[in-house]
């Protein structure tokens, strides 16, 4: 036998991996939530992303240019005593005094205008005819890369009557796709026309709402199954300073009136500047109330604590003083009755007006973001009184800060546990080896605490901050700590959760998109994995050493846990194999009586011959898991976990 051929030889007699499953003592609840998704507008996640308007400024209230994202030719005057006192602004076109000139604005939405051929858009405008008569206005989307002589794809007239205020709304069918056009709109005639909230979405959205998601994007986050939906962030809870952070109030009611809002992240990286980054707040409060519904996921809302972001203001005069904080606190109490009040309350009204007279049932509301300090628990604390006093069932999520540990963290905990906080929100954004060294994170938490959610994380690979399957890999290796330890880990999302190609400004992120396309990361394809196969039940899975299976030294790379399924009687194992050799495994199913066997349903692999590659926009399905039938009928399964591998094997009982 020549050297190579024994060497081969040895490493398929590898030593078998020997696991064991108690498959007869189910233990802890794993809680519906569990695996969730966030939302922030970052990297144009909701203006520009799932909020599927397709003009930017439409209200012309970009604060330092009322016409930023228009360019305008001929005659007209921006005004500012428009139908919509907290969205002031608007244009008046007037006749360029010759006959052979045009007064036209158009605008460009965000990085182009997305466009199919054949797909019709729901054009809207405000408009009056001030001086009265009849005016006209020519809608027309424009491919600018187009050789015809044309270049409008599409136009329609919209005909304004009235010298008041109204809502004039035209579909027009797009005759090109394209990725990249204009919105064009011409003056014609002589009459002045005033415009204001000049607004295309798709016709075709999500559940058909009119004017609101994006379809496609809505769906990637359907079809993840999550189990609950925190919203709106992240760090524009906070603002950049106080005036900027989000105000849920703004949001909700008539989207003509929700008043602009800076977004923070137009500038928090200088080398990803974007100075066109606004909230219009069309993403409300409201609608992630509904899509939560939707999507069936629990609300989660976040609020500010009266902390500016606290990376971005070291001065604390940057911040709510404690003894002023009532108005955050009522911003609480309001929000809680917007969800799940009668419509006879002030807020559960708001909710019947906009169209959902039975309550959202609103469970979890959380108070900050990532705060640090003695000045986050001295501004929580009235907070949780207030709320415990008023709703008592509401649970309540604190933060533990930006990092996954160290003095701070120990700190907010211990704090936590001091106002007795229901859940604890961990923020991990780490490299490989950090994911590597946590699969035992939460085998040794304290038990009688408050319970976790481990609200923000992703692999950020050490000189490789983008998504690949590998970090995607090593994120389902981690995973299974928040399984196994599913009686204190109530909830987890990855983070973020959408970026544009064109205006990111932080990444990995789960959901890409341009203005037509989007793909789901493998990240996205382990958070998937997870909540499809979330069972009901923790098992208990062990070495045979009776350890936890935790990737340490001796474990040969893997990870591993265990649930039940009480829906359909099954059993999931999960075995994430990150060496660079395939691993034999062999899993002892205990508990059984002397006559019953497991029988194999099925195997999902998920692997990636090139460990740096994702999905891309061009080739969507790239990585996808592959489900094959298991042929096995016994109490001991032997399976080979192929090298940098996520394995799952699914067993009817
Ligand atoms: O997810 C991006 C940012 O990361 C969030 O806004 C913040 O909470 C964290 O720092």
């Amino acid at each position: 036998m020549s050297l190579v051929a024994f060497a081969a030889a040895v490493t398929s007699f590898a030593q078998v991996n020997e696991f064991t499953v108690k498959v007869n003592k189910t233990g802890a609840e794993i809680q519906p939530t569990m695996y969730g998704i966030f939302i922030e507008d970052i990297n144009f996640a909701a203006d520009g992303g799932l909020y599927a308007e397709l003009v930017k400024n439409r209200s012309f209230e970009f604060p330092d240019n009322p016409l930023q994202g228009w360019s305008a030719g001929g005659k007209l005057e921006v005004l500012n005593d428009g139908p919509f006192d907290r969205n002031p602004h608007y244009v008046r076109l007037l006749y360029p005094g010759h006959p052979q000139k045009h007064t036209a604005l158009q605008n460009d939405g965000f990085f182009g205008i997305g466009l199919k051929k054949g797909k019709q858009y729901r054009f809207s405008v405000w408009a009056r005819t001030p001086e009265g008569g009849t005016g006209t206005l020519g809608i027309e989307f424009i491919d600018k890369a187009s050789m015809e002589e044309v270049q409008a794809s599409a136009y329609a007239q919209v005909t304004v009557d009235s010298k008041e205020w109204k809502k004039y709304e035209v579909v027009m069918t797009s005759g090109v796709t394209d990725p990249k056009a204009t919105l064009r709109i011409f003056l014609e005639g002589h009459t002045t026309v005033d415009i204001e909230h000049v607004s295309l979405f798709p016709a075709d959205t999500w559940k058909g709402h009119k004017n609101v998601l994006r379809k496609d994007l809505a769906q990637a986050l359907h079809d993840l199954r999550p189990g609950h939906f925190r919203f709106p962030g992240g760090c524009i809870v906070e603002g950049t300073d106080l005036e900027t952070r989000y105000n849920w109030k703004n949001s909700v009611g008539p989207v003509e009136n929700r008043p602009l809002n800076e977004n923070r992240w137009q500038h928090t990286f200088r080398h990803r500047y974007y100075p066109d980054y606004f909230q219009s707040y069309g993403l409300g409060f409201y609608e992630y109330f509904l899509l939560s519904e939707e999507i069936g996921a629990e609300p989660l809302p976040i609020l500010s604590c009266g902390l500016a972001c606290q990376f971005q203001n070291t001065d604390l005069s940057a911040h709510q003083p404690v003894s002023e904080l009532d108005c955050y606190i009522q911003d609480a109490l309001d929000l809680i009755e917007f969800a799940n009040g009668a419509t006879d309350t002030e807020w559960g009204c708001i909710r019947a007006e906009m169209g959902h007279p039975e309550p959202f049932k609103l469970k979890f509301i959380g108070i900050g973001n990532e705060q640090w300090g003695p000045e986050y628990p001295e501004r929580l604390e009235p907070f949780v009184k207030a709320i415990r006093a008023t709703y008592p069932d509401i649970r309540i999520i604190g933060s533990s800060g930006p990092y996954p540990e160290g003095e701070d963290f120990d700190y907010l905990w211990s704090e936590m546990k001091r106002l007795g906080v229901d859940l604890v929100d961990e923020h991990f954004y780490r490299p490989e080896a950090w994911f590597l060294s946590q699969g035992a994170r939460y085998d040794t938490y304290d038990r009688k605490g408050p319970k976790v959610f481990a609200g923000e994380y992703a692999c950020h690979g050490d000189g490789k901050k983008w998504n690949h399957f590998e970090a995607s890999l090593l994120e389902a290796a981690f995973m299974t700590t928040l399984e196994r330890n599913a009686d204190i880990v109530h909830m987890a999302t990855y983070a973020p959760l959408f970026a544009h190609v064109e205006g990111w400004q932080w990444r990995p992120d789960l959901i890409w998109f341009d203005n037509l396309r989007s793909v789901r990361s493998c990240s996205w394809h382990v958070q998937k994995l997870y909540s499809q196969y979330k069972g009901t039940n923790v098992l208990t899975l062990t070495d045979m050493d009776g350890n936890n299976v935790t990737g340490v030294e001796g474990q040969n790379g893997l990870f591993a846990s265990s649930v039940y399924d009480a829906a359909n009687d099954q059993v999931y194992v999960k075995v994430i194999n990150v060496s660079d050799e395939a691993q034999p495994v062999r899993i002892h199913f205990d508990g059984l009586k002397k006559k019953e066997t497991l029988k194999g349903v099925s195997t999902v692999s998920y692997h990636s011959d090139d460990l740096d590659a994702d999905n891309t926009l061009d080739e969507p399905e790239r990585i996808v898991p592959q489900t094959e039938a298991l042929d096995f009928l016994g109490k001991v399964l032997d399976v080979t976990v192929p090298a940098k591998n996520f394995m799952i094997y699914i067993l009817q009982k």
